[in-house]
């Protein structure tokens, strides 16, 4: 029952003690999240798993890219350790590096290499958190960075101020909506096709090009519609509309503010008692929210319910067994990353770092 693995999941905590440190994602559901040493949004995750140098295991409770990531930037001591290793991401797999390769090379025949009059690259990669290892690796390669929900306007200056256009893998929406507030017209912003030609004329859209929009996205924030924000509205006159930025364009722009899970904790924690939330993310974190902060109303604009199913594969029973694997001994499930794709998949992780005070 869900008391009994808690209780073994408490007791191998126990005995683990400080040689171990648990995160865990706001996605994750309440059974997992009381364990964890650590909640918090991506960018936040991967700091914790950076503050951590002494825990022998880092377990992850998240998804795949995430555990890479705390791989990335946690020593070589280090184990880190995913729960369930089916915990994928279906956006971060829309973009796997053969396909990243292949554009960078049509792009590169088109640009070139030559820097403009100011140095600035023809142009730079950036890659959203929410990537395999490996698509890090490339931008690490390439004059490239990554960014999350948290910090992507200020690396895209980043990358404005080093390159003359960027291309964004792998979520198109974070990329539009970013690149839209920082006043970047939608036809700068084309999606990527790969065998030219795109849409239009190819060589005028390539050349106003200025955020190249790789055609990933969220299957669970695409979910989320104006519609439903139309009728939280007339249904709560006050009400407060806040959306992840991974959400479609017309629904950060109907909404009143967008945001990562940790900007959404954040304004709820700082909202006057009685303020009314509708809240487009996933289903997990909403209703964590509206429990702990029962002096507002706060609901999901999905009411159909909207689980990230790949958060909601890590299962207590899984953090119980790999973390009684460790009261034995045994490290299971561990996430490692190759140290040919770690090297420079850390330089554009640590241009991240640098560029996010
Ligand atoms: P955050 O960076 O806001 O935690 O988002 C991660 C994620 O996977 C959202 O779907
Ligand atoms: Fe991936 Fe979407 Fe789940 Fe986030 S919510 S982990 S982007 S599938």
């Amino acid at each position: 029952s869900d008391e009994v693995l808690a209780d073994r999941i408490r007791a191998a905590k126990a005995t683990l003690g400080d040689k171990l440190v648990i995160l865990g994602h706001f996605y994750q559901r309440d059974e997992v999240v009381q364990h964890a040493d650590y909640v918090g949004d991506s960018f936040q995750l991967a700091n914790a798993a950076l503050a951590h140098p002494n825990a022998e295991a880092i377990v992850f409770c998240g998804v795949h890219f995430m555990a890479e990531t705390a791989d990335l930037l946690s020593g070589p001591e280090q184990a880190v350790i995913l729960p369930n290793l089916a915990a994928g991401c279906s956006m971060a797999d829309m973009a796997n590096i053969e396909q990243v390769e292949d554009a960078w090379a049509e792009l590169t025949e088109i640009y070139g290499h030559e820097p403009d009059a100011d140095g600035r690259a023809p142009l730079i990669p950036v890659t959203y958190m929410n990537s395999s290892a490996a698509i890090k690796a490339f931008c690490g390669r390439n004059g490239g960075i990554v960014c999350t929900s948290s910090n992507a306007a200020r690396v895209l200056e980043w990358a404005f101020e080093r390159g003359q256009r960027v291309i964004f893998f792998p979520d198109q929406h974070l990329g539009r909506n970013t690149a839209k507030a920082m006043g970047i017209s939608l036809e700068q912003m084309p999606l990527w096709r790969p065998n030219l030609p795109l849409g239009g004329n190819t060589e005028d859209v390539l050349n106003d090009a200025k955020v190249i929009l790789w055609n990933g996205f969220c299957s669970v924030h695409k979910r989320f519609t104006v519609a439903q924000i139309e009728r939280a509205r007339a249904e709560h006159p006050n009400v407060r509309v806040i959306v992840h930025p991974e959400c479609p364009m017309p629904v950060v722009d109907a909404a009143d503010e967008a945001g990562s899970t940790d900007y959404i904790r954040k304004a709820v924690e700082a909202a006057p008692d009685g303020t009314v939330f509708a809240i487009g993310t996933e289903i997990n974190l909403v209703q964590r929210l509206a429990a702990e902060y029962p002096q507002h109303t706060i609901f999901c604009l999905d009411d159909v319910v909207c689980p990230c199913s790949t958060m909601y594969r890590i299962h207590p029973g899984y953090l119980a067994w790999v973390l009684e694997g460790l009261v034995d001994g045994v490290v299971r499930n561990q996430i490692t990353v190759d140290a040919s794709v770690a090297e420079p998949a850390r330089v554009a992780l640590e241009r991240m770092l640098a560029a996010t005070p």
